[in-house]
């Protein structure tokens, strides 16, 4: 298969686009991010890219807190409408109509329409170019209960989570694996597959997804370091 050669650039797709609420000087703003991710499971930490200009820089810059919502495909239009807009013009909760809720750790506020809520600690901002990295510590993890099985799982394939792609906004509906399942074996398994390649039921499992309340975490066998049960998690890119 031939390959073109292109200039280096930001083509790693699919992305998140999640809605980042800050908190400064008695005002509340909310920015779409689609440059963030998780870098550590342990202790857990996440990152934010933002260009210096935003108006959400300078507010999360000064109260060092965040919090990252993560939208359903149902909210792209309040999640393209967040990222073309600013907080220095536009009151955007009032806006999208979003219900501003308590968060449990930071100032900022938590959109209750987003079935996650990431509460986040900046630990350390690092100028990389175009894009300043806040690197954060999760404080809390605010899961919707809706959405949470008997066994405390998140069930993510429900949730159907917006991702981003190349200028285009996509649901995650579609599990087409289980973690581990490309070498499990058992009975049927091979079978199985071949005749249900995408079969319902199964949910993406992943090394570091985020761990319920100690109360809730119980059970089952010996888990690793970063695979401990817990809510599952599962761009033309504007970051
Ligand atoms: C899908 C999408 C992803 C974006 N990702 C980022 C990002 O990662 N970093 C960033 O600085 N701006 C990003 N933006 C642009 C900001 O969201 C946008 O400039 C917004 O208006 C800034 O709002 P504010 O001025 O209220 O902070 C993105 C926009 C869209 C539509």
């Amino acid at each position: 298969m031939g390959k073109a050669v292109w200039k280096p650039g930001t083509m790693l797709n699919p992305v998140p686009a999640v809605l980042v609420t800050s908190r400064h000087g008695g005002k509340d703003n909310v920015l779409t991010v689609s440059w963030t991710g998780t870098i550590c499971t342990e202790p857990p930490l996440l990152y934010i890219s933002i260009r210096p200009e935003r108006h959400s820089y300078r507010m999360i810059k000064a109260s060092k807190e965040f919090v990252v919502n993560v939208p359903t495909a149902d909210m792209a239009h309040m999640v393209d409408f967040c990222g073309v807009t600013s907080g220095a013009d536009v009151d955007k909760f009032k806006a999208m109509n979003f219900s501003k809720r308590k968060a449990t750790k930071v100032k900022a506020p938590i959109i209750a329409e987003c079935p996650l809520a990431i509460e986040c600690r900046v630990e350390e901002i690092l100028d990389l170019g175009s894009h300043h990295m806040f690197i954060a510590s999760v404080v809390a993890v605010l899961a919707e209960e809706s959405l949470i099985d008997k066994r405390n799982r998140f069930k993510l394939e429900e949730a159907r989570l917006l991702c981003y792609i190349h200028g285009h906004y996509c649901s995650t509906t579609k599990p087409v694996g289980k973690f581990g399942f490309s070498i499990r074996k058992g009975k049927g398994t091979a079978a199985r597959r071949k005749r249900r390649p995408d079969a319902k039921g199964s949910s993406l499992e992943e090394p570091g997804a985020p761990r319920p309340s100690p109360a809730s975490a119980g059970g089952g066998r010996k888990k690793h370091r970063g695979q401990e049960k817990g809510p599952r998690r599962s761009g033309k890119n504007e970051g």
